[in-house]
């Protein structure tokens, strides 16, 4: 089958189309024909083997794993023994592993049904980034109605579900971005929006119950100053820190000092699982959210995505569409 296949870490140009033989599926997993795979700063991650520390889980000294790619949308094509809720021909979208491929297989785990009306390449758009966006929200965030919340990196792939999703949740939301990308963010339903070029949100006039600090890595105290007395900063990401550690330092810092300020700061990793894919599956077939899916590109051209994502141009995510 026609994969994208990485031999070594690196820019874009590691990335080639190649032939590898078609995956077989354990007892719980699932073996799916992709329809689109998505493109996201973990693919980016494992592409660049950046920061180092990563590399204890992608391989040291070249990726263990050489073609990339986690989240997919396809057509559920052969089914391990004890797989018991997908059957062939089912339409799924989740998590997998090297899903930049013609077929990928998934752990039944991490996969859901595709929701109703997207197509693949919008569902593809779906998994790691919303999902993240609803777990720093929800699980880490316990953002309640009414709050206000700031999404610091509003206009990449997490950011811009968070801003959709804590709407629909009933928070009143502020987007950290860029000058050019302001209208993008007011588009998602920000009641207000920040270019950080111009402002900053941290000068000490407004403050927030909960801050989803995305991107643009400002410093503990800096959340702090722009958190209400007893409000919460989630660290999500940010690409700060240096090659060695990338953005786990301020994360591990932020946990370090909670416990000794009145304002609860923290962080956490997300997984992609069943259960808040198809929570994720009602909000959109319910119409509250929608992918922000801003261009697609065909799978011989994911040296292209990667760099397109790479360049910060992107509004919103981008996928390759494979079948
Ligand atoms: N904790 C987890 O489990 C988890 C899961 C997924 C991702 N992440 C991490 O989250 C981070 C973002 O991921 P992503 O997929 O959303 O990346 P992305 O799609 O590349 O978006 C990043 C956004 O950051 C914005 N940005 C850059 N500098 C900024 C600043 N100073 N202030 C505010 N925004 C700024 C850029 O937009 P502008 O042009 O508007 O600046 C860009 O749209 C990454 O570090 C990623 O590794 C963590």
């Amino acid at each position: 089958m026609r994969a994208i296949t990485q031999e070594s870490y690196g820019s874009a140009d590691v990335l080639h189309l190649g032939n590898v033989a078609v995956p077989e599926p354990k007892a719980n997993e699932v073996l799916v024909q992709v329809g689109a795979a998505g493109v996201d700063r973990g693919v980016w991650h494992m592409m660049t083997g950046l920061p180092y520390l990563g590399r204890l889980a992608f391989g040291l000294r070249k990726p263990r794993n050489p073609v990339p790619g986690m989240d997919l949308a396809g057509t559920v094509s052969a089914v391990g023994s004890a797989v018991t809720r997908f059957a062939l021909g089912d339409q799924v979208y989740g998590s997998g592993r090297s899903t930049y491929a013609e077929y990928a297989v998934a752990p039944e785990a991490r996969l859901a049904l595709k929701p109703a009306g997207l197509s693949f390449a919008q569902a593809a758009a779906v998994p790691v980034s919303a999902v993240t966006a609803l777990q720093g929200l929800g699980k880490t965030g316990r953002v309640q109605a009414g709050q206000k919340v700031l999404v610091i990196g509003a206009s990449g792939g997490v950011g811009s579900y968070a801003v959709r999703l804590a709407k629909a949740f009933g928070a009143e939301v502020t987007g950290v971005c860029s000058t050019g990308k302001m209208d993008f963010v007011r588009s998602l339903g920000a009641d207000e929006v920040i270019d950080y070029t111009a402002e900053d949100f941290a000068d000490g006039t407004r403050h927030w119950d909960l801050i989803l600090d995305i991107a643009g890595n400002p410093s503990i105290a800096r959340l702090r100053s722009a958190l209400t007395p007893k409000g919460t900063a989630v660290i999500t990401g940010g690409e700060a820190g240096g090659r060695l550690t990338g953005g786990m330092n301020r994360q591990l810092g932020a946990v370090a000092l909670s416990p000794f300020v009145p304002q609860r700061l923290t962080m956490f990793i997300g997984a992609v699982r069943s259960a808040e894919l198809e929570d994720l599956t009602g909000l959109i077939e319910a119409g509250s959210i929608t992918p922000p899916l801003e261009r697609t590109f065909p799978l011989d051209q994911a040296r292209e995505a990667l760099d397109w994502l790479a360049s910060g141009k992107v509004r919103g995510k981008v996928a390759l569409t494979v079948g």
